[in-house]
């Protein structure tokens, strides 16, 4: 079982609200992309959108950092609603102090890894974080396929949280939908963030059976 995380880079923003409730009785959560064009080759959304979300949804709502600068935003994204914060460990050079500032502000701190970046990088953060983000696309955009090899690091990831008997979650983000959703919670991941897997399916309420 896990939870849902609906990507709204991949829904209809000029009927954001409909989209949303359409959706609601088959997701958990709301993942919010913030792109920088910097650390990733897309622009999306800043503060106004998370302000918007909060006039009409309660749902948490993960703001997933793809900016070269995170601590500067931290704060202001968690004041304005964001009940978790995801950032990059290749965007951090003080990783320990964004995660407890995150911490410390009373949101739950993820670290995300791209496909490229090792899950060993993670060694020394991995009982401080409340949750690990692996990236199963080069992020940027919504709607690209799942990399097949991060099978592989996700069950490694689970092994290293077993035998250190940590409590960390494990996320994964891109290219999830219905026919691979199990196949990733039998290895472990605990939150599914999907965009396309919400707000493009045809067959929307198979996402149930995944969901605790
Ligand atoms: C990619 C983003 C994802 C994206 C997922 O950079 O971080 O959250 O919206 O979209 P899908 O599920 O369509 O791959
Ligand atoms: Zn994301």
């Amino acid at each position: 079982m896990a939870i849902i995380s609906a990507s709204i880079l991949a829904a209809d923003l000029s009927r954001l609200k409909e989209e949303l409730e359409r959706v609601k009785p088959f997701i958990d959560e709301i993942h919010l992309d913030v792109m920088d064009g910097h650390f990733v080759p897309n622009l999306t959304f800043g503060y106004p959108m998370i302000e918007t979300l909060r006039t009409f949804t309660d749902l948490p709502i993960d703001a997933h950092l793809m900016v070269t600068n995170p601590d500067d935003h931290i704060k202001l994204f968690i004041e304005k609603g964001a009940t978790r914060v995801t950032i990059h460990q290749e965007t951090c050079y003080h990783l320990h102090r964004s995660v407890e500032l995150i911490k410390s502000l009373g949101a739950e701190a993820f670290v995300a890894i791209n496909p490229a970046t090792s899950i060993y990088t993670l060694e020394e953060i991995l009982s401080y974080a409340d949750g690990i983000l692996v990236m199963t696309v080069n992020p940027g955009f919504s709607g690209q396929k799942f990399i097949p090899t991060m099978m592989e690091k996700i069950k490694r990831l689970n092994e290293i949280r077993k035998e250190r008997n940590l409590s960390f979650k494990i996320a994964v983000d891109g290219g999830v939908g219905n026919s691979n959703a199990q196949d990733l919670i039998n290895i472990g991941v605990n939150i599914l963030v999907m965009g396309y897997g919400v707000f493009r399916n045809d067959k929307l309420h198979e996402l149930n059976k995944f969901r605790m």
